[in-house]
This record gives C-alpha cells, structure tokens and sequence, in this order.
C-alpha cells in the first residue's frame, strides 16, 4: 500500500531547528539525571566530534530532543519522541524541540550546578522512589532553582520499577511533603522508569503543559553566557586544517549572526610588574550551531555552539567558561562585588540541620553569577551589605542574582543569595 504524504514532516522539521528551551535535570546524586537524558535524546556520547555533530552537545550534560504529539491518540499516548507514533503509526506533529541540561548531582559539584542552573528556562528534579525523600541534593538543587529563578518546575518520580506500589505511594506523600509551602507546591509529580522508559509520554505530557518556552527579547544586543569552551580538534592534525576555538551557551537576549566580530569576557589574565589585569578577547563568528544544524543566525532558546578565528588552545578544556560574550553593550569586569545579601535559614545539603551563621568579614565566599563561578573574600560588610574581592572577575549587572554559598566541612553549601548593587 503506497504511504499517506506526511504531511508535517518537512515544514514543521525545517521551520524549527533551533530548539525554543532549555530544560535542566536536577537532583541527588544517582536518581536518574543522565539516564533520563538518555531515554530522551537517544544515543550520547561525550567524545567531542560527536558533540559537534549533534550541534548542542559541544559540552557534557547537553542535549537535544524533539517531543512529538499525534493528532489521532488520547493523551498521554499521544507524546513521544518519536515522529511516528508508537500506539497507531500515523505520522506525529512536532510539538518542541527542547535542549537537556544534565546537572550532577553530587554534593561536591554544586558550582557546576549552579552555573547550568543560570541557563535553565525550566527544570526536572528527579527523586528516586526508592530512597526517602528529601535527599540532601534533593533539597539543595530545588532552593537553588527558586534562588536563581527558574519558575517552572516538574517533579520526576523516577525507578518506580524498583518499589512496590505502597512504597512508590508512600515516596509520593513525602515528596508532596517536601515542597508544602515551597513555590513548586503545586508542580506535577510524574511516576517514571527513566531506565525502562515507563510513563514517558506522561511525563511529555507534564513538561508540556508545566513549563512554557519562555517569552524571549530578540530585538537586544545580543548576549551569550559561555558555559563551555572547547578545542575541537584531533591531536596531531595539520595546523593548515586546524577549526578556531569553539564556545557553548545560551543566548540570553538578542541574536548572534556568522561573521559577527564578538567580544569574550572578562577575557584574558594579564600579568605585568606584580599586576594583574583581564583584556577581552576579540574575535569573528565563523559558524553557529543550533539543534545540530549549521545555521547563519540564532537567538535564544536552547543551548548553541559558536565557532571562532580564536586559536583553540584559547578556548580548550573550558578556560572560558562563566564569561560573557557580545557584539557591544557588555556588563563590566568586576573585581569586586557589592551585594545586599538574603540568607537562608538552614544550610540545606548537608545531612545535619546546621543554621546558617551570618556572613563574616574576611571569609572566603563561592559566588556564581550568570554561567561564572568565583570565590569573594568579604572586605566589607554593613548590614545586608557585603562586598566581596574576587579571585577571578566576573561580568554581569546590576541588580543581578548572585548565588552565595560557603564552605562548611569541605564541601560549599548553598547559605543564599545576593543582589548585585
Ligand atoms: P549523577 O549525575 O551522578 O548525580 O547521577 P544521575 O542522577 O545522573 O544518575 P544516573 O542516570 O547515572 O543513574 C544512576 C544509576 O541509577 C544507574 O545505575 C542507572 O542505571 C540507575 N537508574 C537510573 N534510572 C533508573 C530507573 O528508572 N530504574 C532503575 N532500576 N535504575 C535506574
Ligand atoms: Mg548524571
């Protein structure tokens, strides 16, 4: 029998390649993150080449996913990933193209959270039904959500192949226990096999109709927080064949065009005569990527790959991460941060219920602003008015959100935030 003309196929495909949103996966350590990624996207590997060709990949814990809605099913069967669907075979309608940010979750690697969190529009928390909830991530990764400001939230239930019914039950009223009186009181919590691929569709389904793709400002100077910077090319290639330095993010507001000259920073370190200075760095938009396409322009929404003239050896194992990057009207270099400081009451990832102290003059704070992570020594401090001199500057604005955290044993615990004056 001949087959029926898709008729979505090509103009829905094509009219969207860059994906509208990036969705975070959050939580304690082992409950699902990277395996839930995986159902998602399909095939991952972190070798850098095939990053590059999936476009959005070009750094660890990306990816990209097309969620699929079929016209003819009842909900939540009707959502896969799939662009057939799976219960009548007919062809689908692109719903959204989403990118994954896979956070980790062990308690060490909060920066590194906190920073991806900076660039989530959403985000999944995953609590595995077979551990009490919560979990010391569990709790750190959601104040951490609602201090950056990540509003839309869906609570993943997820290895409920492994409990009983009453048990999954029972982790279900401790999770809606756990967020009573959170922000995230009313956000949906789907029951899923990230691992058996159970209830996907349903937790499709959540994602869809929790957390919209953001209203974004396209018209602005464009702005990207670099997340990851890489050297993409293999030991040993001919110098004559050698790719620029390449940078991955998000484009918060307005759009990046090839051949653009754009602006990294704070840029280079600069020692001269004992002192130390930051010089940005100027370069030229050689390519974009976007949902594994090349593409001339992109704005926001998901995570892009931007190609340079930079020399690679510039951009390797991530020395840019946490700058900034624009054609003009960039944030300044700070070297030091004034913030009117919000603790919170109880250091929340640690296993004990310690309160949080107030802040001290002449301790060292870990501060992540944007995608950037950096260390405050506080020289200053009135009130609610802290001021912090920096081991490595950052760029951002005023008014911005700074989150603070301090180390309590050997780990930094997330204590609260500040605004940047
Ligand atoms: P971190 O990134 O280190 O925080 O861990 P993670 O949250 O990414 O967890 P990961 O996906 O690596 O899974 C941890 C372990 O749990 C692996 O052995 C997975 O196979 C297993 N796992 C994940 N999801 C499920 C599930 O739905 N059912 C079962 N039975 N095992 C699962
Ligand atoms: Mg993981």
């Amino acid at each position: 029998m001949a087959k029926k003309p898709r008729e979505h196929e090509t103009s829905d495909e094509n009219a969207h390649t860059q994906p509208e949103i990036s969705i975070g996966l959050v939580g304690h350590v082992d409950h699902g993150k990277t395996t839930l990624t995986e159902a998602f996207t399909g095939k991952w590997t972190d070798t850098h080449s095939e990053e590059i060709k999936r476009g959005i990949t070009i750094r660890l814990g990306y990816a990209d996913t097309t969620f699929y809605k079929c016209q003819k099913c009842p909900e939540p069967e009707a959502y896969s990933t799939d662009s057939t669907c799976k219960t009548c075979g007919s062809k689908s309608k692109l719903a959204r193209k989403v990118s994954f940010i896979d956070a980790p979750g062990h308690e060490s690697l909060m920066a590194t959270m906190l920073s991806g969190a900076a660039i989530m529009d959403g985000a999944l928390l995953l609590v595995a039904a077979n551990e009490a909830c919560p979990q010391p991530q569990t709790k750190e990764h959601l104040t951490a959500l609602q201090i950056v400001g990540v509003k839309s939230v869906v609570i993943v239930q997820n290895k409920i192949d492994l409990v009983a019914r009453e048990d999954a039950l029972k982790n279900h009223s401790e999770i809606k226990e756990f967020v009573k009186g959170t922000p995230y009181e009313k956000a949906p919590i789907v029951p899923i096999s990230a691992q058996q691929r159970i209830n996907m569709d349903a937790l499709i389904q959540a994602i869809q109709e929790t957390i919209p793709t953001p209203e974004r400002d396209s018209s602005k100077s464009p702005l990207m927080f670099v997340a990851r910077s890489f050297d993409v090319n293999k030991p040993g290639i001919n110098p004559l064949e050698m790719s620029g330095g390449v940078l991955g993010g998000s484009i918060k507001q307005g759009v990046l065009r090839v051949n653009d000259e754009i602006e990294i920073r704070p840029g280079r370190r600069i020692e001269r005569a004992g002192k130390i200075t930051w010089q940005p760095i100027k370069t030229r938009i050689t390519g974009l990527i976007t949902g594994s396409e090349h593409v001339d322009s992109v704005g926001p929404g998901g995570s892009i790959g931007v190609m340079t003239t930079l020399d690679p050896s510039i951009t390797k194992s991530d020395a840019l991460t946490g700058s900034v990057l624009g054609t003009s009207d960039i944030p300044p270099i700070m070297n030091e941060l004034k913030l009117e400081a919000f603790l919170l009451e109880r250091v929340v990832g640690a296993k004990d219920k310690l309160v949080v102290e107030p802040i001290k003059l002449g301790e060292n704070l870990m501060l992540n602003v944007n995608s950037a992570a950096t260390v405050g020594m506080v020289s200053e401090l009135q009130k609610n008015t802290v001021l912090c001199k920096l081991k490595l500057p950052v760029c951002a604005d005023k008014n911005s959100r700074v989150t603070i955290s301090r180390m309590i044993g050997s780990r930094w615990r997330l204590i609260g935030y500040g605004i940047l004056k």
